[in-house]
This record gives C-alpha cells, structure tokens and sequence, in this order.
C-alpha cells in the first residue's frame, strides 16, 4: 500500500513540476504587450549598464512609475560566475547569457534601450553623454571590385537628460599600468574575451604540436600562465586543467602531458576571502591533484611578447643572505591570462573628478547607505563600480538592485502623495462651492500614506549568502552562512555538486537554467567542443 502511494506521490509531483517548468517556459517566451508607455508626467530613470546591479534593478522595479531608459554597450546580460567555464568549451556562451530585449518585453511598464556607452556625466545640468557605435556594411558595387565588401563604422555622439540616473557600469580589470599586460594578455571579464582566450588556446597547441619535442619553443608555447590567485584566476585554471586532463588527453596525449598551467599570485596565498581551512584544501587539490604549478608571493612587473617577468616578494623579517629581495625571474608563457582584480572605468573616474565631495576616490565612487552618489542629486550608483564595504561581487550587485527598485518605487510614491497634496492644498484654498470633496479628510488620508512612505525609507543592508569556488577535478569550495548560522566550509566533490545547483538555481532566467544543464550533460557525453568557429 505504502508502495502504491509513493508511486502515486512521485508520478503527482512530477507532473506538477513538469507542468510549472513549462508554465514558466511559456511566460518567459511570452512578452508583455500591454506595457504601460511613457508618459511626460513621470521622471525620466536612466540606467546605465546591464550586469547584475542594473538587470536585478530592472527585473524588480515597477517600471510603471519611471520613464525608464537603459544604456549600455551591451544589449546581452552575462551570468559572469559561469564565465570561466566557457573558454574550455564546458559551457557555451549563449547559455549564460539573456538578450536585454527578453528581460524588457516582461516589464510591466515600457522601458526603451539604448545600444550605446555613456562618455561623460554632468551631475550639474542632469545630462549625460553617449557615444554609439554601429557598423554600417554594404554591397560594394563600384567599378573596382564587384565582390568587395565595404563596411563602415558609424560613431554617434549626443546627450539624454535624466531626472533620476543610476550608474551601474561595473568595473574593468585593473591592470595596475604593468608594461605590456594590455597588448599580450587576455582578460576573463567579458563575454567576447571568452572566444579571445579559446582562439590563443588552440593556435598554441597547434603551433606547438608541429615543433620537434625538445625544441625551448614547444615548451613556452604549453606553458599556460594565469596571472592572479583570486577566484577567477582559480577558477579558470581548474576549467584549464579540466580540459586537458578530460579531452585533450585523449586526443593529443603527449601535448596534454607537456601542458604546463601556472597561476602567480603576489600574496602568500590564493583565494584570500575564504577560509583558512579550505584555502589550504584549495591549494592542496590544485598541486596535488591537478598539477597546477602554484607561483605565490611572485609579482609579475612586466610582460613581454613571450614572458612574464615578476619579482619573487620575500618576507623582509625572513630573509637570508643568500636571498635577493628584488630577485626577478622570468616565466615564458604561450597563453597568459590577467585576472588581478577590479579597476575602475572612465566614465566613474570622470563622474568621481565631477564631484568634488568624492574626494578624488581612487576605489570607486562613494555612496551613502540609500546608494545615493555623495555629492551628487539624484545619483544613485551601485555595484564593482562603487566602493563600499562590501566585496565587488555580484551577490552584493544583485542584492543592492533590489534594494534600489523598493527606493526608487517609494521615492516615487512620495512624489506623486506630494504633487496631490499640493493639488489639494491649492483647491482648498480656493474653496471652490461647486466640488463636494471633504478636503481636510483626503489631505489628512494622504499625509498619513506620505508618513508611512517616508517612514518606510531605510538603508541597505547585505545579507551575505556565502562564498563558492570551482577548483577543477570535480572539486568546489564553499564558505557558507545562513541567517544565525555559523560558517559552514566544505570541500569536494559533494560541494562541487551543491557548487552546480547553487549556480543553476542563480541563473536569472529558466532558458539560461535548462541550458547549462544542457551544456553540462552533453560535455559528461562527449567532452568538450573546442572549435573556435565564433
Ligand atoms: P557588471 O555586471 O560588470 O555590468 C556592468 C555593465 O555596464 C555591463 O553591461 C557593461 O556593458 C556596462 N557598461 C560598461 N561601461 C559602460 C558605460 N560607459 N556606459 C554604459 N554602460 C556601461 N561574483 C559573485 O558573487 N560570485 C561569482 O561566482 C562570481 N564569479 C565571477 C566570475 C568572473 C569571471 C568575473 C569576471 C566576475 C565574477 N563575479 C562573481 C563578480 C561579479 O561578476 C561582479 O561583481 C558583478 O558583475 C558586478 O555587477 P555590476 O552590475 O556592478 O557590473
Ligand atoms: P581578486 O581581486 O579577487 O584577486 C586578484 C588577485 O591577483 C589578488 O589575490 C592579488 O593579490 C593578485 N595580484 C594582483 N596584482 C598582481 C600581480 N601584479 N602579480 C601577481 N598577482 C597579482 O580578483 P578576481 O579574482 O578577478 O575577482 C574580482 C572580484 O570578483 C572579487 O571581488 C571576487 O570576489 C569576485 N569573484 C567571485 C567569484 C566567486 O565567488 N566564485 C569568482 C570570480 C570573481
């Protein structure tokens, strides 16, 4: 009996969840065509950016209360903690990204995007300066060549005024000025710099495969060098190793072997904001169970067309004669891949410069617990583009879009209870004979509605979550905490599971979900896919 009621219980809720699954599918797929349009009476809202400040934003105002307008270069939003999986071709760019356009026909108020990036913010006069940028191509037909194609960049420059702007443009990798890192290295921030990293993977292999086995040549082309031990440098040289060790290996065996990936970090440890404990367990599955050469207390300085050339940081109580302090060494590479951390873009250097209370901030711009831009009036900011006491990660964006959707609908709501109350106020003095309206009542209904509204402005306030590293060989990391309990931090592979969940149920929408469950079914079929055809 009991038998026949579990089957029943099993069959019942899956067809329930099968049934809301594809309830959501078909809401997702499915604009809002009775959008609320703009209108002259509402404050103009711009946003700037479409990351994880700028997307939650959106995806929790009430964009019928705002004239909303978003700005950016980018009309894609990118699930960046699954960034690292798609140069080893884990994961395909596509299934962690969501076009803009999907998330804006939901909105239950129109919302218009602008494809282009905001150059300059006048706090003073509310105006903000875009640069776009299209490509024009067309059939050349001239007499020269028929079968030529011509095309042409369009660059277009002019001004949006806004009532209300929030500046959620997020941050760009620092790279402290070092001589060369910009020409040689590749990134791991942006969807495009997936694709730069995949071509630079596959050129080397191929370059090398055709050298004589002791040429010095072959041995600089296999050495992998990932510059930064924070998460997104381990993270990616677990992906690397994955990669290697899974498919290469059985493909082109002796390459795979002669493979060498090195991560070099300038602190005496990598993954710096997690525990002790699992920063030990980290570098122990990477240098024993993964081979990755760990390069600590090593900053590079320098870059060059084939070698990074970093200076070996000794402790200066612990040094022995025969140790130089400024020894430096020179590691070739064939890919080099920078990950050190966040810089700040130029538009928020010229807003920080624009704004003299910022007091030339040199780590983002400053703002107060509402987000609001000091300084400034009717800034908001938010994101790897402010500097503040939380870490630049996209919990924290996540979580202050949010907070800002509940502000800015409040804020509005005490707009619209103040411009009536004056509208009352007005007409009561009047005293019109004709209307039989109780004015002393409404105002009084209202000025309560209005207290609440004011009193109901708080702060933002974080409620960390917890912090998850993949580290390559079906290993994770995770320091977790939950409301009142304590940390919890776990390695291996049941985290590496509990790492996949978590990072399935975070993608914000059900096509980015069923996708990277697609991805990761299809790479425990057939390995990876590799070929650069982007
Ligand atoms: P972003 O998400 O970077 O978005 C900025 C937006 O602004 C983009 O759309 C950009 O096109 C646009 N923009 C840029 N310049 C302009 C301009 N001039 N005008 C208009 N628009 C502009 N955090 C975690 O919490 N967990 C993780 O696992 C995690 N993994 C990560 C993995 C990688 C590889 C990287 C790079 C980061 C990771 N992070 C993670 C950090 C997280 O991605 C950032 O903290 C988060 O993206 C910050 O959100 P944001 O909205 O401030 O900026
Ligand atoms: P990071 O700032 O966390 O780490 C960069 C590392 O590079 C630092 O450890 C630094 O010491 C090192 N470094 C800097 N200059 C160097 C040099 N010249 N030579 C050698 N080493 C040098 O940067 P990362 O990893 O890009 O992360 C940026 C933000 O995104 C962080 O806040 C991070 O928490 C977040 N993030 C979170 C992830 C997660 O939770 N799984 C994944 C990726 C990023």
């Amino acid at each position: 009996k009991f038998m026949k009621y579990s089957w029943k219980f099993t069959w019942i809720s899956s067809l329930f969840t099968l049934s809301y699954l594809v309830y959501l599918i078909y809401d997702e797929n499915n604009p809002n065509l009775k959008q609320v349009p703009h209108d002259k009476n509402k404050k103009n809202l711009i946003i700037l950016g479409s990351g994880w400040s700028s997307i939650s934003l959106l995806k929790n105002l009430d964009t019928t209360l705002y004239n909303v307008t978003i700005v950016s270069p980018r009309d894609f939003f990118l699930f960046t903690p699954l960034l690292p999986s798609v140069p080893t071709g884990t994961l395909d760019l596509n299934s962690i990204t969501e076009p803009l356009q999907q998330i804006i026909k939901r909105t239950k108020g129109q919302v218009n995007y602008i494809e282009a990036e905001a150059t300059n913010i006048d706090p003073v006069l509310k105006k903000i300066s875009l640069k776009s940028v299209s490509v024009n191509s067309s059939n050349n037909t001239s007499e020269k060549d028929e079968n030529e194609n011509e095309s042409e960049t369009i660059i277009k420059n002019y001004d949006l005024n806004y009532d209300v702007l929030v500046v959620g443009v997020g941050a760009k990798v620092n790279t402290f000025g070092i001589p060369g890192v910009q020409k040689y290295a590749c990134y791991l921030k942006e969807a495009s710099d997936s694709s730069k990293i995949r071509k630079n993977i596959l050129k080397t292999i191929e370059a090398a495969s055709i050298l004589p086995k002791d040429d010095p040549e072959r041995e600089r082309l296999l050495s992998m060098v990932i510059v930064g031990g924070g998460p997104t440098g381990v993270e990616f040289a677990g992906e690397l190793h994955d990669y290697i060790h899974d498919d290469l290996k059985k493909w082109m065996p002796q390459i795979a072997d002669e493979i060498k990936v090195t991560v070099i970090e300038a602190l005496p440890n990598i993954l710096n904001m997690f525990d002790k404990k699992l920063i030990d367990y980290a570098e122990h599955i990477l240098i024993d169970e993964t081979s990755i050469n760990l390069q600590t207390k090593t900053l590079v300085q320098n870059v060059d067309q084939s070698n990074v050339y970093a200076k070996l940081v000794t402790d200066k109580n612990n040094i022995n004669e025969n140790q130089n302090q400024n020894q430096i060494i020179k590691i070739p590479y064939g890919v080099l891949v920078w990950a050190t951390g966040n810089g700040q873009r130029e538009i928020t250097n010229n807003l920080i410069q624009a704004i003299p209370s910022q007091n030339n901030s040199k780590r983002g711009l400053l703002v107060d617990d509402c987000l609001n831009v000091i300084g400034a009036n009717d800034i908001f900011a938010f994101g790897d583009c402010t500097f503040t006491n939380y870490a630049p990660t996209a919990q924290v964006a996540y979580q202050q879009g949010i907070y800002l959707a509940d502000h800015l609908k409040s804020l509005a709501k005490i707009d619209i209870l103040n411009e009536k109350l004056s509208d009352l106020n007005i007409l009561k003095q009047k005293n019109l004979p004709e209307t039989n309206i109780n004015y002393n009542k409404e105002i009084k209904t209202l000025s309560k509605k209005l207290i609440n509204y004011q009193n109901s402005l708080h702060g933002f306030t974080y409620h960390h979550m917890g912090s998850l590293a993949y580290i390559g060989s079906d290993k994770a990391i995770a320091d977790l905490s939950w409301k009142d309990w304590q940390t919890i931090s776990t390695g291996g592979i049941m985290t590496f599971v509990f790492w996949r969940t978590a990072y399935v149920s975070m993608c914000l929408s059900m096509r980015n979900k069923v996708l990277v469950c697609l991805d990761w079914f299809k790479v425990g079929l057939f390995g990876r896919d590799l070929n650069p055809r982007d």
